[in-house]
């Protein structure tokens, strides 16, 4: 039985019947919600605010807070008191250090991501604050689309970069992952697993989340 986790991302959940999406994935073995949150400018879509994150704290699940905006430092304060993970993206965090002392002052564990074009050496001078790195598989936006290839290498890079900080730094796939390629990913060195569409789409979600998890390369 893999260790790696799955965490739904929300953005494939109907926002009418969130609520029943959320209990679906949580009882289908959700190990974490991911809540992808979009500015209209860091990326063209909008999705939720605080309150959605405050709200989806009741069903007990940990909340993986994805950031894609701009200016983070005005908004991770929003988040922080909801979020088990909070991540940034390193492409639009210039003050990275403080951004990320500033998510693990408060007990949250700090997240960067990084766009597919970007090279996985931008965390090698920021290891000693990161529990998470979030290796994009598209370009963030939108769910439902396909993973762009050779995004294993990244992860391995970035597993070689964790290791040799000598950290204990969580590894974390979003975009396109599906049971053909979640196996490469986890064997690149991925603790984690987002599933959008993926997941929601699955006749059996229960079945998904276990097909994720014991995928192989
Ligand atoms: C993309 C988001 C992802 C996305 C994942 O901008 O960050 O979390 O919703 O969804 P799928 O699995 O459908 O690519
Ligand atoms: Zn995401």
């Amino acid at each position: 039985m893999s260790n790696v986790k799955v965490a739904p991302s929300l953005l494939s959940a109907d926002p009418a019947n969130l609520a029943a999406d959320v209990i679906s994935v949580k009882d289908a073995g959700a190990d974490l919600l991911h809540l992808d949150i979009m500015d209209g400018h860091f990326v063209p879509n909008l999705t939720y605010g605080p309150q959605v994150a405050e709200s989806l704290t009741r069903f007990g699940v940990p909340l993986d807070v994805h950031l894609m905006v701009d200016n983070p430092e005005r908004i991770v304060p929003l988040f922080l008191p909801y979020a088990s993970y909070l991540t940034v993206h390193v492409e639009a965090a210039p003050h990275l250090h403080r951004i990320l002392q500033s998510i693990k002052d408060r007990g949250v564990k700090a997240g960067v991501a990084l766009n597919p074009a970007t090279p996985p050496e931008t965390i090698s001078y920021v290891t000693d604050l990161v529990d998470l790195v979030v290796v994009m598989a598209v370009n963030p936006g939108w769910g439902g689309q396909k993973c762009l290839t050779g995004m294993e290498r990244k992860v391995r890079a970035v597993k070689g970069i964790a290791l040799s900080s000598g950290r204990d730094i969580d590894i974390e796939v979003d975009g396109g992952v599906t049971h053909e390629n979640a196996g490469l990913f986890v064997s690149a060195g991925a603790t984690i697993l987002v599933s959008g569409s993926y997941l929601f789409k699955a006749p059996d979600r229960r079945n998904a989340i276990i097909a994720l998890r014991e995928s192989t390369a």
